[in-house]
């Protein structure tokens, strides 16, 4: 009845703009932001710009509370949303209203706000949490590593989740505020800058910022004892670098190759153009991994880095990453050779600016090693899948194709490649075929059999299309390892040697 008299024409129209979309138009973001390799990495529905942490960490116990604080604008009309996490939470807040929450999967936080969240507007989502997160497991697995004075979150493809509530995919960039409250004598190392420190009744409060768009797994925290020097580079770069108090024996080497970031910063804008942030550094916490980790500004390197000695060549690699990886991030973890054939080419750019080997050598040497049957040419760089994507092939194939790839369009092309690609996609995401479409862009030519040869197929380019990019067999001679060599494996021993997570991944 009533309806009927609130129908005519023009009026209704009217009136129909001005009602909300009904609650039927809302639907959930999905659990997932649609990763080829790890189906519960990241959400739908939304875009966070920046993340908010105010923590408090007792090394004793192990406890961290926390606040975390998260801007995002909704990418479609959302009825809920989920979160990545693993810690337990006591409290969720959507626009300022207690929203309901439950842990669903193995880490996903689903939230249901109070009301529906129309789409294209900005959010705010508080998360108070606490939790022991080295006690948390998720698929048998904490990403949260212990030392004797604290812990340490530094993990590749995820170390968010046991530390803070994320949309964990670089998919999904965004700033950071990091705020860690530890007891006095105690430091908190994050990325970016240090704003302030405070203390007050027996704890020291950390304040860091990261301005530019930054990938949850290149977000860490270490929590401990360091020795911290702090300097500026020529171009007038922020440099803070930490050590932990108990090194021992690898102190010394550590403290030899890092403080050379600055020289090795310098060296990589000349090939890869403007370093892309406006901190820099490295940290080494008391772990006892072996491998290092391209965290943003700010790489983390395991002390047995450095247990041989002084390894710059490590550093180089993490440096580089922030290039490609940290500023030109990945679009999918398929595309891992974007960050790890790049990261890895520059240790053979540095060994020829060191005179210990050119990178052609290194290529040489790569491609005579491994005989056609090695089982090292049947992993494809460009999809390695998910339990090869850390393998030893993926750094030493992936830089052997950007080698081919300079024997096939000339030094001019190449280096305007390694230079531009950063520059025109910086702090955003990219994939493969878009870098291969830059490529025949710059070079003028058809380079879709080339990729594929060297990045797609599982075995050893040879005869011609090998000779073509500069690389034969030399059966009778084959290459002797470059002076660089040691160095460079050593990165990578630790890649192959890390503890293999139960799932198949490399941690
Ligand atoms: N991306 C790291 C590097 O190239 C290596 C790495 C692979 C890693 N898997 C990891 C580091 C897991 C830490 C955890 O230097
Ligand atoms: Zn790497």
């Amino acid at each position: 009845m009533h309806r009927r008299l609130l129908v005519p024409g023009v009026l209704a129209t009217g009136l129909m703009l001005a009602i909300p979309a009904s609650a039927a138009d809302y639907t959930p973001g999905a659990p997932s932001i649609g990763d080829s390799y790890y189906p519960a990495a990241g959400n739908g529905g939304y875009d966070v710009s920046h993340y908010d942490l105010r923590l408090k960490y007792q090394p004793k116990t192990d406890l961290l509370e926390g606040t975390a604080t998260i801007l995002a604008t909704t990418t479609q009309d959302l009825s809920r949303f989920n979160l990545d996490f693993a810690l337990k939470v006591s409290e969720v807040r959507v626009n300022g209203k207690k929203a309901k929450f439950k842990k669903t999967g193995e880490q996903e936080l689903q939230i249901t706000p109070a009301a529906g969240l129309p789409k294209d507007t900005p959010v705010t989502v508080v998360v108070r949490y606490a939790d022991k997160p080295s006690t948390v497991k998720v698929n048998d697995w904490t990403s949260w590593v212990r030392t004797p004075d604290g812990a340490v979150a530094a993990q590749e493809p995820e170390s968010a989740a046991w530390w803070y509530p994320s949309n964990d995919h670089p998919l999904d960039k965004a700033t950071y505020d990091i705020s860690v409250s530890v007891p006095e004598g105690s430091q908190a190392i994050s990325n970016g800058t240090l704003q302030s420190t405070s203390s007050k009744l027996g704890w020291t409060r950390y304040s860091w910022r990261s301005s530019k768009p930054q990938a949850t797994y290149l977000t860490t925290l270490a929590v401990g004892k360091f020795d911290v020097t702090t300097d500026t580079t020529a171009s007038g770069l922020p440099v803070v670098n930490a050590y932990s108090k108990d090194l021992g024996e690898n102190g010394g080497a550590a403290r030899a190759s890092i403080e050379r970031s600055g020289e090795a910063v310098e060296f990589l804008e000349t090939v890869f153009g403007p370093y892309p942030f406006n901190a820099l550094g490295g940290y080494v916490p008391n772990v006892t991994s072996g491998f290092a980790l391209e965290t943003q500004t700010r790489p983390f390197y395991s002390p047995k880095q450095f247990a041989k000695g002084a390894n710059v060549s490590v550093v180089v690699h993490e440096l580089a990453h922030q290039w490609y990886g940290d500023s030109v991030s990945l679009g999918d973890w398929a595309d891992i050779w974007l960050n790890e054939g790049f990261a890895s080419y520059a240790q053979w750019l540095w060994s020829e600016h060191e005179g210990e080997g050119t990178a052609q050598e290194l290529a040489d040497y790569i491609y005579d090693s491994y005989p056609a049957d090695d089982p090292f040419w049947t992993v494809k760089p460009g999809n390695p899948g998910a339990d090869k994507q850390f393998d030893g092939a993926v750094y030493d194939r992936g830089a052997l194709t950007l080698q081919a790839l300079r024997n096939e369009i000339g030094d001019k092309a190449f280096f305007e490649i390694l230079k531009g690609w950063p520059t025109e996609r910086a702090h955003g995401n990219a994939r493969i075929p878009e870098f291969v479409a830059y490529a025949e862009k710059v070079s003028g030519k058809d380079l879709g059999s080339f990729f594929d040869t060297w990045l797609f197929q599982p075995q050893k380019p040879a005869g011609a299309t090998a000779k073509a990019a500069g690389l034969a067999a030399r059966a009778e001679a084959p290459a002797k390892a470059p002076k660089s060599w040691k160095k460079i494996a050593d990165t990578h021993d630790i890649h192959d040697h890390g503890d293999a997570h139960t799932d198949g991944r490399r941690h």
